[in-house]
């Protein structure tokens, strides 16, 4: 609906008009009362003159009003004339007629004579301005008496007030005269002020908001104020944010039903034949040599996890580091193997680096580099430019593999993570008819964080390569959009969420990741769950004790030493809890290669130690640190067996964990305890949000989830399994599909419209 728009006077000039309104008012008003003082001086001036004139007279009058009229109007006529402004004098007998007046007095002989009747009536002197025919008069009527009080008559002073009156004219306009200039001078000076000092930088800042906000393709306007850099800074990210969230592509809000099937059927209809790769280090698969036989771990992470089941689903080439010691044996030459092994749905293609090259690309710059710099966990990134080397060359031989497996046939290549930021770029220069995607698993730190890495243009150049670049949250979307704005001289369309590089347009969006449905997984249910859970309470002691459990990778971002303490405090807090609660940590150690690493897993345990030694009775230990490989089926019933689930990340891309936990508990039960630095916080708002640096809070937060009433745990338990069965990995999977293959917006693939 088109809205009215209102003209309004521009800020500077209302203020002038209220100030210069103002004080005009004052000094006209002041202008007004002198003019009046003025005119009431004149007007006892002539007040004054008249009585002189009647004292001066009395006598004469008064022996001339004893003769008849004739001789009385013979003896007065000739001193009752008058000079102006007196306009002269009359006499009036006590029965009120007149007995003589001056020539000019006259012309007045009806007012005059109202009056003296007055006078005659009150008895007393009467003074009066009359507007005459023949302009404004002064009268004063005096009575003559005679010396015991009788009435003689009356003697009349009649004046011209046409001097008093054009002197007020005159005043008035000189006054006015001097209040418009006053007031005119104050209203420039005045609206100048206010317009160089308030309305001309609000001016300019309100139109460099709405540049901002992208109503211009293009803010051409600086910052209103140099001063000012950072507030601006921050308020343009924020309406960055603002503007591109409420932008983000909307979801709909209950769409119960992706599942594998639907995502196959789905996949087919968007490749239209081509074929789909997906390129991460992590294999899904892994086998190891022990004791001369393969065994076949499935890795730790979120990543593998989530994506199995998508490529179960669509099949396709999965192409990731070898990393096991048994990897080459169980693969053909080309380091392909149908995966899984007990039902092959599609190839996993392993890549074959060098002890070296494993060394620099993946402890070295991915985890001692850009893992750090993406995790705001205060851990200081490391970049070496022999780390560098690698990572530039393992991504050119991940992008490689992915060449030689697509061959000729058109294809669509997912990649994954911070470890492969190159290869977009890679496979779009050699493939420009390639979709290529690519998904960051962590987060983005905002500009001033990336900038501190040496190789940030490279990086940026090799991401920018994707036609579709993925994150898990809005926030994570703004900080790459930002980052590429300040270290590249691409374009940025905050509108349509699109980065413009060489000619290439870069479609940047949120995807949050979801997990598959416990009930796909083989795991235990019912009777058999129950067998389960008895035998982990009685394997570590936990008969009658209430549980929380964690369930992460060993990893400095994850907040433990944060979760350990948050235990002790509790149990310093609640005595009552001590021999009743215990948290069970199911822990993964994780490039152990790293000394960061390995002290950590050292600390973990030391300080584990140094609790349980505090609090522990014969039969009790506060804390179970359970390191090593656990199966899906172990997690799943720890995680029905504990009443509450702990997530204390210090900084996380999403955190599956915290989806997991609640996709486990289909009985409805249990409290989900999550880090506000984790991406699910902002999904799983029924979870009880703490802040993991905050001991106390912390303790606290164990204490009110053990605490929390059962309907309620239910309540906020169904709300958060909705979500998550809503927004399964599946569907992330399709979300993402579908954008990567969906037409680019003609708008932004037009050189000319960016
Ligand atoms: C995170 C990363 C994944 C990685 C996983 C496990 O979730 O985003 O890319 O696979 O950690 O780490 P790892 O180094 O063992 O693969």
């Amino acid at each position: 609906m088109p809205t009215k728009t209102h003209y309004r006077l521009p800020n500077s000039l209302r203020m002038g008009l209220l100030v210069a309104g103002l004080v005009g008012l004052l000094i006209g008003a002041l202008a007004w009362f002198q003019v009046e003082r003025e005119r009431a001086a004149d007007l006892e001036e002539m007040d004054r003159r008249a009585y002189v004139l009647t004292h001066q007279m009395a006598y004469s009058v008064q022996a001339a009003l004893q003769l008849p009229d004739r001789e009385a109007a013979a003896a007065l006529s000739s001193s009752l004339e008058g000079y102006p402004p007196l306009l002269g004098l009359a006499v009036y007998r006590p029965d009120g007629h007149l007995l003589v007046a001056g020539k000019a007095v006259q012309e007045y002989t009806a007012d005059l004579d109202k009056v003296v009747a007055r006078a005659l009536k009150e008895q007393k002197d009467i003074t009066e301005s009359t507007l005459t025919d023949q302009g404004r008069v002064y009268i004063l009527a005096s009575a003559i008496r005679a010396a015991d009080g009788q009435p003689q008559g009356v003697l009349v002073v009649i004046q011209d007030m046409a001097q008093v009156d054009e002197r007020v004219v005159s005043r008035r306009v000189r006054f006015g005269f001097w209040v418009s200039v006053v007031t005119l001078l104050l209203l420039t000076l005045v609206v100048t002020g206010a317009w160089l000092l308030y309305d001309r930088p609000l001016k300019r800042m309100t139109e460099w908001v709405r540049q901002l906000r992208g109503d211009d393709d293009e803010p051409e306007l600086e910052p209103p104020a140099a001063r000012l850099a950072n507030e601006n800074d921050r308020l343009a990210n924020s309406l960055r944010t603002a503007r591109s969230t409420q932008r983000a592509p909307a979801v709909p809000q209950t769409d119960r039903g992706w599942t594998r099937e639907r995502l196959h059927t789905h996949i087919a209809d968007h490749l239209h034949g081509r074929r789909l790769l997906v390129l991460s280090n992590r294999e899904p698969y892994l086998h190891e040599l022990q004791d001369g036989k393969t065994l076949l771990r499935t890795p730790a992470g979120g990543l593998v996890t989530a994506l199995d089941p998508v490529l179960r689903a669509s099949g396709g080439v999965w192409i990731a580091h070898g990393a096991g010691s048994a990897d080459r044996m169980t693969a053909d030459d080309q380091g392909r193997l149908a995966v899984p092994p007990d039902n092959p749905t599609y190839t996993l293609r392993r890549v074959w680096l060098s002890r070296e090259e494993e060394r620099g690309y993946y402890h070295g710059f991915a985890n001692e580099g850009l893992w750090p710099l993406c995790h705001l966990a205060h851990e200081r990134p490391v970049f070496r430019a022999s780390n560098w080397e690698h990572y530039l060359r393992v991504n050119q031989r991940f992008a490689a593999a992915a060449l030689e497996e697509v061959g000729t046939d058109p294809a669509v290549v997912l990649v994954q993570d911070y470890h492969l930021a190159l290869v977009p770029r890679l496979l779009k220069d050699a493939r420009p008819d390639l979709a290529v995607g690519l998904f960051w698993h962590i987060p983005w730190p905002n500009p001033e964080a990336f900038r501190i890495c040496p190789w940030r243009a490279e990086l940026l150049h090799g991401l920018l390569g994707a036609d579709l670049i993925g994150f898990h949250l809005q926030q994570y979307c703004n900080n790459f959009l930002d980052t590429a704005d300040r270290m590249t001289e691409a374009r940025l369309d905050w509108d349509r969420l699109t980065v413009r590089s060489h000619d290439h347009v870069s479609r940047v969006r949120p995807f949050p990741i979801g997990v598959q449905p416990w009930s796909e997984r083989q795991a235990p249910s019912g009777i058999r769950l129950a067998h389960q859970i008895d035998e982990l309470r009685e394997r570590y002691s936990l008969d009658g004790v209430r549980v929380a459990v964690g369930i992460d990778r060993i990893d400095y971002t994850k907040g433990l030493p944060e979760r350990f303490r948050a235990v002790a405090r509790f149990l310093e807090h609640y005595p009552r809890y001590r021999g009743q609660f215990t948290l069970v940590q199911l822990s993964t150690p994780s490039r152990t290669y790293l000394r960061r690493y390995r002290d950590h897993l050292n600390e973990l345990e030391s300080l584990v130690d140094t609790i349980n030694w505090r609090f522990q009775t014969a039969a009790w230990k506060p804390i179970r640190f359970l390191v090593g490989d656990q199966d899906s089926a172990t997690i799943h019933a720890f995680m029905r067996l504990a009443e509450i689930g702990i997530v204390s990340s210090l900084h996380d891309g999403m955190n599956l964990v915290a989806k997991e936990f609640v996709a486990a508990r289909a009985d409805l039960d249990g409290v989900l305890i999550l880090s506000e630095f984790a991406g699910a916080a902002r999904e799983l708002s029924d979870a009880l949000i703490f802040n993991p640096y905050d001991v106390d809070q912390f303790a606290e937060t164990i204490q009110r989830a053990l605490e929390m009433p059962p309907d309620e745990r239910r309540e906020r338990m169904k709300r958060m399994r909705r979500h998550v069965e809503e927004h399964n990995i599946y569907r992330w999977a399709a979300d993402f599909l579908e954008a990567l293959t969906a037409d680019p917006d003609p708008a932004s693939s037009t050189p000319d419209a960016a």
